[in-house]
């Protein structure tokens, strides 16, 4: 076969994937699902109940590098879309957990942060060493939300401390951001033991926490790092490798305006994958240019 042959081959071979649905890469290996047939059946792991009575298999530890890859955890009903700029709202089933309670009492950033310094209804803070809020600054136009602390953000009590926080200062100094010009926390603020993935059920805890956070800090525009971020906070069960570069609309029931909100890779991700810089490039491009236009009158 010659080149050109083989190489129309293959794309033809991948219109074809693409036609059938297969649009999305969720690895950077292809698994061969035949050979693994033939293998043993792998046992699933004892089931984690969550507070909505639903149940996941447990998952094994993993480093803080490895957030992007994990299948959905956290993904709610999906809500109202409008057209391309998809609307997100609250989910009224939390509105009556004392989390949501507790988060809704609190007026002032220093309020959360007591509220949570109160709250025990989130297993992680009896392992880990420290509550993790928020770094930077809150006036900021930009609100920077990842997933959860690692070893360095646990020690510290500061989000994004670690190898991936100064790549994600490396990046934000490229548009001429830094930890005095963006506001930065997670939708989990304590350390999962190991660094494994958080549950469904701890981040369904520090959900309604992460919503005040959002409507206190007040931001102009959203910068949702790695796929358990976005697909929380946008309440949509797509991976981040289809959220990434699009712009949504974020809002829950105490703000007074929907936020511009931008999925993008997780620094951690990037970390492992360099060539996905190309991408996340783009997005903080796309970030640049929209705080150029919000600002407009
Ligand atoms: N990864 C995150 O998502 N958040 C941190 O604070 C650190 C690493």
């Amino acid at each position: 076969m010659r080149d050109g042959d083989s190489t129309a081959a293959v794309l033809a071979a991948l219109a074809w994937q693409i036609e059938a649905g297969a649009d999305e890469a969720i690895d950077i290996v292809p698994a061969d699902r035949f050979a693994v047939a033939a293998e043993a059946p792998v046992p699933v792991g004892p089931v984690v109940a969550t507070p909505s009575n639903g149940a996941i298999p447990s998952r094994p530890p993993r480093d803080d590098t490895e957030r992007d890859d994990a299948p959905p955890q956290a993904a709610r009903p999906r809500l109202a879309d409008a057209g391309l700029v998809p609307m997100r709202t609250a989910s009224p089933a939390l509105a009556d957990s004392p989390a949501h309670s507790l988060a809704r009492a609190a007026r002032s950033l220093d309020e959360l942060r007591e509220a949570l310094m109160a709250f025990d209804g989130c297993p992680l803070k009896d392992t880990a060493t420290n509550l993790v809020f928020a770094d930077g600054n809150p006036e900021s136009r930009v609100m920077i939300v990842g997933e959860a602390p690692g070893a360095d953000e646990d020690r510290a009590g500061k989000p994004f401390v670690g190898v991936s926080g100064q790549l994600l200062d490396r990046m934000l100094a490229q548009i001429g951001l830094d930890r005095t010009s963006v506001y930065i926390t997670n939708i989990i603020f304590w350390r999962p033991p190991g660094n494994r993935q958080p549950t469904t059920g701890e981040v369904a805890a520090c959900l309604p926490f992460v919503e005040r956070h959002i409507e206190l800090a007040n931001p102009d525009v959203l910068l949702l790092t790695g796929g358990a971020s976005a697909k929380t906070l946008l309440a949509r069960n797509e991976g981040i490798m289809r959220l990434r570069g699009r712009w949504f609309l974020y809002e829950s029931t105490g703000m007074s305006r929907p936020i511009s909100a931008l999925p993008t890779f997780h620094p951690a991700f990037l970390l492992r994958q360099p060539a996905q810089k190309r991408e996340a490039w783009r997005d903080l491009l796309a970030l640049s240019e929209k705080l150029g236009e919000l600002a407009r009158p």
